[in-house]
């Protein structure tokens, strides 16, 4: 069976899309660890209510140390890594371990709205202040770079001319819980190559 590990820092939507996918059948995977970078957020919520066991190694006090502990729980132990809204770096010696087995969800068609310091509402206003006609969501690799590694899947939304941050993230999140269980049943199913920059979908 396919293993996952999810990491999270927030309400975990996207991590609930997965587990609904799991549930469902529509991928088939166990889930076997969610790990959160902050306590208390709502995601360790509905990871324990599905009896899925829970890490927290909190970025005030492990900071720059927080994939050491990741590594601990995820090498060996599964076959790929989920960021579902996680927003600690990883370091390099994690990323290579997992050479092209992480994956992240970003709120916007990638290259545009992306990189460092581009999360949560901040990535939907700039998409809007951009005046786009279109935004929408992006499954990718994770590399050493943020958001740079190779692309999976996208999904496209249109802007409204009366769309507000929040009223985009909505839209988009609509999507992002689509692709993200579809990215982990391609990879899971052994459906995904790649080849440098370009990643392959097959049995679609
Ligand atoms: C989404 O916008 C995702 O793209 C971003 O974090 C948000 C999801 O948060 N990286 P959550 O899953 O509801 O915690």
């Amino acid at each position: 069976m396919y293993k996952i590990a999810v990491l999270v820092s927030g309400s975990g939507s996207d991590l609930q899309s997965i587990i609904d996918a799991v549930e469902s059948g529509y991928v088939n995977c166990t889930i076997k660890a969610v790990i959160s970078d902050k306590p208390d957020v709502y995601a360790l919520e509905r990871a324990k209510n599905k009896g899925i066991q829970t890490y927290v190694f909190d970025r005030k006090v492990y900071g720059k140390n927080i994939s050491e502990e990741i590594l601990k729980v995820t090498e060996g132990n599964v076959d790929l890594i989920v960021l579902a809204g996680f927003l600690s770096i990883l370091s390099e010696k994690l990323i290579k371990k997992f050479s092209n087995r992480i994956i992240n969800i970003h709120p916007s068609l990638i290259p545009s709205f992306c990189g460092n310091g581009m999360y949560g509402l901040k990535v939907h206003q700039a998409a809007i202040d951009y005046g786009v006609k279109f935004s929408g969501c992006t499954v990718h690799f994770v590399d050493e770079g943020t958001d740079t590694g190779a692309i999976i899947l996208q999904q496209v939304v249109p802007v409204l001319e009366s769309d507000t941050a929040e009223t985009l993230q909505k839209r988009v999140l609509e999507e992002e819980h689509k692709i993200l269980p579809k990215a982990v049943k391609l990879l899971a199913e052994g459906n995904v190559k790649i080849d440098g920059r370009k990643v392959y979908i097959g049995g679609v």
